[in-house]
């Protein structure tokens, strides 16, 4: 015990000797070992100058990939005085302070109230760290605190400024970026993965190993891979301002910058705005090749959630008239969520929607030269109970091609109402056609009850088949919202998922009608459709495949795990929109994701979701 406490002495002379390198500030971990403390004849070259700070780098190489030689030195002073410039080294003195500008970010360690002792040399030469070539980011996992799986349930079971992990670079990529914190960086050949923010904030890959990729160079989210490859370019230092136009797949000039962590995420910060090089054409995805047969041998049926849709936007109307004819070859039937009541956001107690959605049946014969005329059905909710833009009382509705599909019962379907519980009766069939299922269950408390409807095919090419088809249940949903997550680069391990419990008892309410159906038929034609948001690999998603015994309709199509998206959100394109069928609905089935928003550039974005197409043989 002696040894040991003779050692901790001297080790304690010396540190209170020694100037602190960059390195030692840094450490092999997210937080630096000085936090707190102020410290003497700090040295290093200046790599770059930012409207509220410096960043240094040490002039000794950095030989441990745990460590960062590199730091921000924040401070008005320095970043204002013109006669520091780039490649001045410096001696400084400071405090070493962790900085987060909101709880559920990870700090960056920065030197604050720093004072220059003296200016050592000036032009000195600093070459930026090359990515893709001297390090490249790990590909699939975030941080060792997620147990292997970002989206496990529950989560935020741990605080990575808490638990202050060793930083293992090669593996994880939260511990990649931060052990570049403060350095500088370059990137050849970036590539947008992202569209840019309303600051243009664009995420990227460089010349380095992916996962995840789909044919539009984006990256795909799935449960063991959470695109740690991806960065976010940030403002530039310079002043000037990245384009917010940018669409994923765009190639920029090559990116010079600093490492830094901000508003939630790890970042460059380029010396200047981002160049756009080239886009990829054809801007937009191509049409889906699903056309109806119209008979039960091919009946289509769609999804779209139309994003707070009212009949007051002219545009917003013609351009999703627009996809509905060209796009998605006006389905038979259109699972449709976010339509909004008769005066969109006006918050005075309108809740009905026929006008909304008549609104939207005009504007889709117009550009259709009368050709699909749609019918359609919907059920108020009461007053402010949806959740959503308040006053818009949002609402999924189908529309439905009267020539091929009427509700089951024709004439004598009994529309259900904001507060009765939809039931199955012997058929099977519904009590209510379209109903809601058990809406006043808390499970729906401030979201959208599921619609659930039957339908059956009319016609004269409907009686060419022998016996009557079975009716086509179908179940349109819109989940709770993803709505208070926490980043993916966020403090709370795994990160927060705004609204799981919500979406998992969801799940479970909308899957236990669904198993009734199947219950009375096992071989019923049921189809579960809409904006479920949340990635089919998450918990809510599992636990309905597990309660309504359905099948989701990627894996039954055996479309790519890569090519499975209808949402684009920082990095990540996801999957928010699926469906998911009865055994008796999957031999020949066609399902296709139509890409008409992810790749557009946020100003030409008609919603912020992707629509789907499915055809089904119902005889
Ligand atoms: C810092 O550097 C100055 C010379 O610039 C020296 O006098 C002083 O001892 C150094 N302090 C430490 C703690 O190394
Ligand atoms: C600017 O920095 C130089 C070098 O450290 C220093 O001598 C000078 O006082 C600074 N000027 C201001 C206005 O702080
Ligand atoms: C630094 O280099 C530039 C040219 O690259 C030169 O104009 C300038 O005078 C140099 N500054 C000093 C302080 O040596
Ligand atoms: C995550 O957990 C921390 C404590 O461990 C708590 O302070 C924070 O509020 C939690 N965040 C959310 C969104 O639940
Ligand atoms: C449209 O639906 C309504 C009920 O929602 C029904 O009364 C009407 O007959 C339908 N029209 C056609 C053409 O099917
Ligand atoms: C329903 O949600 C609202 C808004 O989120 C909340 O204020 C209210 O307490 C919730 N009610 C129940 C019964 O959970």
């Amino acid at each position: 015990m002696k040894t040991v406490s003779v050692l901790t002495c001297v080790f304690a002379a010396v540190s209170s000797i020694l100037a602190q390198s960059i390195e030692d500030i840094n450490g092999k971990w997210f937080l630096s070992p000085y936090a707190g403390q102020d410290v003497t004849n700090v040295t290093g070259v200046v790599t770059a100058k930012g409207p509220s700070g410096i960043w240094l780098r040490s002039l000794e190489a950095t030989n441990d990939k745990h460590v960062s030689g590199g730091i921000y030195v924040y401070g008005k002073a320095l970043a204002k005085n013109d006669s520091i410039a780039t490649g001045d080294v410096l001696v400084l003195d400071g405090k070493v302070t962790e900085y987060r500008s909101r709880m559920d970010y990870i700090y960056l360690t920065e030197i604050t109230a720093a004072k220059v002792r003296t200016v050592l040399e000036h032009n000195r030469t600093f070459a930026p760290i090359a990515l893709g070539t001297q390090r490249s980011p790990p590909t699939k996992l975030l941080s060792s605190l997620d147990g292997g799986d970002v989206f496990k349930v529950p989560n935020n079971q741990s605080l990575i400024s808490v638990v202050n992990p060793i930083l293992e670079p090669n593996k994880y990529g939260l511990d990649f970026w931060e052990s570049l914190t403060g350095e500088i960086v370059t990137i050849k050949h970036p590539r947008a993965v992202g569209r840019p923010n309303q600051y243009g904030d664009t995420w990227v890959i460089g010349d380095w190993a992916t996962t995840g990729g789909n044919e539009r160079v984006g990256l795909t989210l799935s449960s063991k891979d959470g695109n740690p490859e991806a960065i976010l370019i940030s403002s530039p230092l310079d002043g000037t301002r990245n384009g917010d136009d940018g669409k994923i797949g765009d190639r920029f000039e090559d990116i010079t910058g600093v490492v830094t962590q901000g508003s939630g995420f790890y970042q460059i910060q380029p010396l200047t705005k981002l160049t756009v090089v080239s886009s990829l054409k054809p801007h937009i995805g191509e049409p889906t090749t699903l056309t109806s047969d119209g008979t039960c041998a091919g009946v289509t049926v769609g999804s779209y959630n139309i994003e707070n849709f009212s009949p007051g936007d002219k545009v917003h109307m013609n351009n999703l008239a627009n996809h509905i004819v060209n796009y998605l070859n006006a389905p038979d039937l259109l699972a449709l969520q976010e339509i909004q009541d008769n005066n969109g956001e006006t918050n005075d107690g309108t809740v009905d929607s026929a006008f909304t959605l008549s609104t939207l049946v005009d504007a889709i014969a117009t550009h259709s030269s009368g050709s699909v005329v749609y019918n359609f059905t919907y059920i108020n909710p009461l007053d402010g109970q949806n959740g959503g833009a308040p006053g818009g009382n949002i609402r999924n509705a189908y529309l439905y091609r009267p020539e091929v599909l009427q509700l089951q019962g024709g004439r004598d379907a009994v529309v259900g109402d904001a507060v009765t519980a939809n039931e199955v009766l012997k058929g099977p069939k519904l009590k209510y056609n379209p109903g809601l299922i058990d809406p006043t269950n808390d499970a729906w408390n401030a979201s959208r009850k599921p619609l659930v409807a039957a339908w059956e095919v009319v016609g004269p090419k409907a009686e060419k088949h022998k016996g009557k088809p079975k009716p086509l249940f179908t179940v349109n949903v819109h989940f709770t919202s993803k709505g208070g997550s926490s980043s993916l680069h966020g403090d709370a391990r795994p990160p927060v998922n705004g609204g799981v419990d919500k979406r998992i008892a969801q799940a479970q309410t909308a899957g236990a009608f669904v198993a009734e159906i199947l219950a009375r038929d096992s071989h019923a034609h049921v189809l579960t459709i809409g904006d479920f948001n949340e990635f089919a690999f998450v918990a809510p998603l599992q636990t309905f495949a597990k309660v309504s015994k359905l099948k989701d309709l990627d894996d039954v199509v055996k479309i790519p795990a890569t090519e499975r998206y209808t949402y684009l959100y920082d990095a990540n394109s996801q999957e928010l929109d699926h469906a998911f069928v009865s055994k008796k609905l999957r031999k020949g089935a066609q399902f296709e994701h139509v890409h008409i928003n992810t790749w557009l550039a946020y100003e030409d974005m008609v919603s912020d979701h992707d629509p789907s197409v499915a055809k089904f043989n119902l005889c």
